[in-house]
């Protein structure tokens, strides 16, 4: 049974109220207000509460069913988007499993149902709620330093005429925060679990449980015999073995080509023999996020039932030092015969990706989207509330932009052109896997982006294969305590606006 309903019984441990900056009560409101007595009317008076952005107050009632009762602010109505409505929802839920409830319900006023759509903005009340509770603490030994589980959520105010879309709304976001918790729990797990085949069992009983979903791997051997020379060159310092994942999903019509989704699965970044200053290494098991991202969308597109031909390719493998190391120096070899000439073993995504990227031509693909943690030049360009998409099709810029939008996700487009293609350029090869505009490794994110467009390309023609799109994803996990609607860790970016997308 689901957490999540719709119920006109306000008892629970905590009810949350969002209001908007200078509200006024409504007449259900004043209702409330008086069996609440006249708890929150006080503190709208006092000034406690203005409701400005994640503004929180946190009230007694008096009243036995509903003791307390958490003001929520939603600042101006006028500015309110889906992203706030979201990160207020998700900062209730972690302040309230701050406290220790388990049974919350929650106000839906009708300025949000008509504002948004009523189906539209249950799925997203529910996913924000749904990431919001989720906690990596599994590894913490003591049951009371653990988050507690929430184990329902009631959402009152629902009206009558309301009540199918929202129940429609509510279970596809269930569907899809499951997918996303998942995403999360892959990348959260530490590295030295969190192997090749470790993902690529993961992958395998997503296969189980949605049978619609058909999971292939290829081992090193496979990878060898179809030359993926570049994916096995960064793969052989490491001791653990390689795995080529391939998730297919085929919803839709037999005579319909795929959309490729392409993810980089790295499961540990240490650099390689060019080693990464120790600093920069912690967070280095989220550079399996791209592939976790992948995996995630094509779960939630079969648990949704989405009548579409999606194809995932998640190469994995290890960023290892060792004797065994691909070098600085080396020139590798892609499926395709492309050649690359080795710069520096930490720019080992994109190496990874060629030879994904060659592979999803056998798919003839109607388009392939990549997600790739590729870059510290994007992280430093955007932040981590934004993540940079690359493309020249202006159709699929527009459409992932708008998909963004919709979801409450962040997207930014940066640059492809002809001086990052130039500055990848080889002597020896026919690219380098590194190279800048202007020295100092200038426009990092836009010449790894490069890199990755060469191999789109037709080996003969020099023409594009397929309609490609590359997301750099520097908004893929957060540090430390600095968001209140989320916890730190893997927080699925992606995963929505994909599956809005292809939606
Ligand atoms: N996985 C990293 C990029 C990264 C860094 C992602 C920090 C998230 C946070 C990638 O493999 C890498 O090391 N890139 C290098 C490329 C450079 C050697 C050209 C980078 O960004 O420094
Ligand atoms: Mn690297
Ligand atoms: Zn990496």
């Amino acid at each position: 049974m689901s957490i999540y309903s719709t119920s006109d019984n306000y008892k629970a441990d905590a009810f949350v109220l969002p209001l908007f900056e200078e509200e006024t009560l409504s007449k259900d409101m004043n209702v409330l207000d008086e069996t609440f007595g006249g708890a929150i009317s006080r503190a709208l008076e006092l000034k406690d509460f203005e409701g400005k952005k994640l503004q929180t107050a946190f009230l007694y009632t008096g009243n036995k069913e509903t003791p307390r009762v958490l003001l929520i602010g939603l600042g101006k109505k006028k500015d309110l988007s889906v992203r706030m409505w979201k990160q207020a929802i998700g900062a209730s839920v972690v302040a309230l499993q701050g406290k220790k409830y388990t049974a919350l319900s929650l106000y839906i006023s009708g300025d949000i149902t008509s504002k948004f759509g009523t189906k539209k903005i249950a799925r997203q009340t529910v996913l924000a709620a749904g990431l919001a509770s989720y906690a990596f603490d599994e590894y913490k030994s003591e049951k009371d330093a653990r988050v507690v589980e929430m184990k329902s959520l009631a959402f009152l105010n629902i009206t009558g005429s309301e009540k199918r879309a929202w129940q429609s709304g509510m279970e596809d976001g269930e569907k899809m925060s499951d997918a996303i918790n998942e995403t999360r729990r892959l990348a959260n797990t530490p590295p030295t679990i969190m192997t090749p085949v470790f993902l690529a069992k993961a992958a395998q009983k997503i296969g189980k449980l949605f049978p619609s979903i058909k999971v292939s791997v290829l081992g090193k051997a496979e990878a060898k015999k179809l030359g993926m020379g570049c994916f096995l060159g960064v793969a052989q310092g490491s001791a653990l073995p390689p795995q080529f994942i391939v998730m297919e999903y085929m919803g839709g019509k037999k005579t319909e080509k795929p959309t490729v989704l392409v993810g980089k699965g790295i499961t540990f970044d240490s650099g390689g023999l060019s080693l990464k200053p120790s600093a920069y290494m912690t967070d280095m098991k989220f550079d399996m996020l791209g592939a976790a991202t992948v995996l995630g969308t094509v779960r939630a597109a079969a648990a949704l039932g989405l009548k579409k031909n999606i194809v995932a390719l998640m190469p994995a493998c290890e960023n290892m030092p060792g004797g065994e190391s691909y070098r600085p120096d080396d020139i590798l070899v892609n499926m395709e015969g492309k050649t690359v000439e080795i710069g520096n073993t930490d720019a080992e995504g994109r190496l990874i990706l060629c030879d994904a990227l060659s592979y999803a031509k056998k798919y003839q693909p109607k388009e392939v989207i990549d997600f790739a943690t590729l870059t510290g030049a994007c992280m430093v360009a955007l932040g981590n509330e934004r993540s940079g998409l690359f493309s020249q099709e202006e159709t699929m810029i527009e459409k992932l932009m708008k998909s963004s939008e919709e979801t409450g996700e962040q997207l930014w487009r940066l640059p492809l052109g002809e001086e990052y293609t130039e500055a990848i350029k080889s002597e020896v090869a026919d690219v380098a896997n590194v190279g800048d505009v202007g020295g100092r490794g200038y426009a990092g994110a836009s010449t790894a982006a490069a890199f990755l467009e060469f191999f789109t390309k037709n080996v003969e023609t020099g023409e594009s294969a397929y309609p490609w799109a590359h997301i750099d994803l520097s908004c893929s996990y957060y540090g430390g305590k600095g968001k209140p609607w989320i916890r730190h860790g893997a927080n699925g970016f992606g995963i929505e606006t994909m599956i809005e997308y292809l939606a």
